[in-house]
């Protein structure tokens, strides 16, 4: 199965600072992300963690030694700086981002960072007053002029005692950050709303009907959306997800506060993808306690219809691509292509939910994307980050048509 990272390979520099330590997971998520991953340490990273560690995460020869004779033989510089698709200087210290903005290259990591035309991800960390100095400000900003992309250090307790920014960021936003740097900005400045999880409907003050969505589909488009340079917000239900990098988030409970959610923002949306399995229906009235058991009698609950938040969406004026999904159990490319006509939709996703590995609460899904303009076309069994990108291909496609 195909993953962002399938085929690609990572270029790590690793930097002589403390948080060296934490490259080892980033090397081990990567490389279980299907991405080969070559690693080159400063002389000062190897005292803070060993080649070792890293060539046994990597499955290669760690390059460390700028002058070493085999290494120049099998890994040299220009080698490595010319086989990434992508490299990630973490942690940046301050000499190394000084050296990087110079231009020097008196190691094997700067000389393969002059070399390299890859994209570059400098993820500082160090001491947050060797970060404020006006050197290091500078040197990043020279950076970023570079087209360098650079990651925000997280702030919180340092390692030198401080309290502040300069921490390394987690290895689930170094992958983001390098992920979104593989990819083609097609999506660039395009304002994308996109909705996910479950609603929950509320019986009394202890419970509520729902399903089974899990929120990872509309996470995956929220997070595809952003990898290629779009503005995304994402409302969601109640999920365990963690919130997708550079995503503005709105977190909703109930059907009729998604609609409100959703519907003051459309207007300022160019791609809706409403991926939200929303509840048909509500319970006519909420308990204001918790409703008792009462032995060998029954219980009925009478509900009512929820609004069609979707064809409610696809009315709104303006310039836009409103794709829906359609959760069926049979007939599915039928009944799906029903709701795209009843709801006024530019593009539905049938998913068939009775498949394996597709639909609620998977890593895959698979579906059959029905446009309005007659375009169809059958995943079979992919990732959901797979199913993501190929809608917004297909939303991408549909606007230059609009
Ligand atoms: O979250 P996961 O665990 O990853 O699971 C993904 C998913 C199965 C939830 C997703 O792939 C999916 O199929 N989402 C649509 C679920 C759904 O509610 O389908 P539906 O056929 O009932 O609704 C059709 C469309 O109308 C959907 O876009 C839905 O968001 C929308 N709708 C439905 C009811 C309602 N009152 N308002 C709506 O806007």
């Amino acid at each position: 199965m195909k993953h962002i990272f399938s085929g690609k390979r990572v270029l790590l520099c690793v930097g002589g600072g403390i948080a060296a330590y934490k490259t080892a997971e980033v090397v081990r998520r990567l490389g279980a992300c299907g991405a080969d991953v070559q690693v080159a340490m400063t002389p000062a990273a190897c005292e803070f963690i060993t080649p070792l560690t890293l060539q046994t995460l990597s499955h290669h020869r760690v390059a460390v030694d700028l002058f070493s004779s085999t290494d120049e033989a099998t890994i040299g510089h220009i080698s490595i700086a010319e086989s990434a698709d992508v490299v990630l200087v973490a942690p940046a210290t301050a000499d190394l981002i000084a050296r990087m903005a110079h231009g020097l290259a008196n190691d094997i990591v700067t000389t393969a960072l002059l070399a390299t035309r890859a994209p570059v991800v400098v993820a500082p960390a160090m001491n947050s007053h060797m970060l404020a100095h006006p050197a290091t400000v500078r040197n990043l900003e020279i950076l970023t002029g570079f087209g360098h992309r650079l990651v925000a250090s997280d702030s919180g307790e340092l390692a030198c005692g401080y309290e502040g920014p300069g921490r390394l960021p987690d290895p689930d936003a170094l992958l983001a950050e390098v992920a979104a740097a593989l990819c083609a900005k097609d999506l660039g400045g395009v304002r994308v709303l996109v909705s996910a999880g479950p609603t929950r409907e509320a019986l009394d003050p202890v419970r509520y009907l729902s399903n089974r969505s899990s929120g990872r589909m509309g996470y995956a488009v929220a997070a595809a959306a952003w990898r290629r340079g779009a503005e995304v917000t994402l409302v969601s239900g109640p999920t365990a997800l963690a919130r997708p990098r550079g995503v503005t988030c709105v977190d909703v409970n109930s059907a009729a506060e998604m609609k409100e959610a959703l519907e003051s923002r459309t207007g300022a949306s160019e791609i809706v993808v409403m991926v939200a399995a929303v509840a048909d229906y509500r319970p006519t009235a909420r308990a204001s306690s918790k409703i008792k058991k009462s032995a060998g009698a029954g219980l009925t609950l009478v509900l009512e219809e929820n609004d069609d938040i979707l064809a409610a969406l696809a009315k709104i004026a303006g310039p836009r691509v409103v794709v829906g999904f359609a959760a069926e159990t049979d007939d599915v490319v039928r009944h799906a292509r029903d709701k795209m006509v009843r709801k006024g939709l530019d593009l539905i996703v049938a998913n068939d939910v009775t498949k394996p590995g597709a639909g609620f609460d998977t890593e895959t899904n698979a579906a059959v994307l029905l446009g309005a303009d007659g375009n169809q076309e059958e995943t079979g069994l992919i990732t959901k980050d797979e199913l993501a990108d190929r809608i917004l291909d297909r939303a991408i496609a549909l606007r230059g048509r609009s």
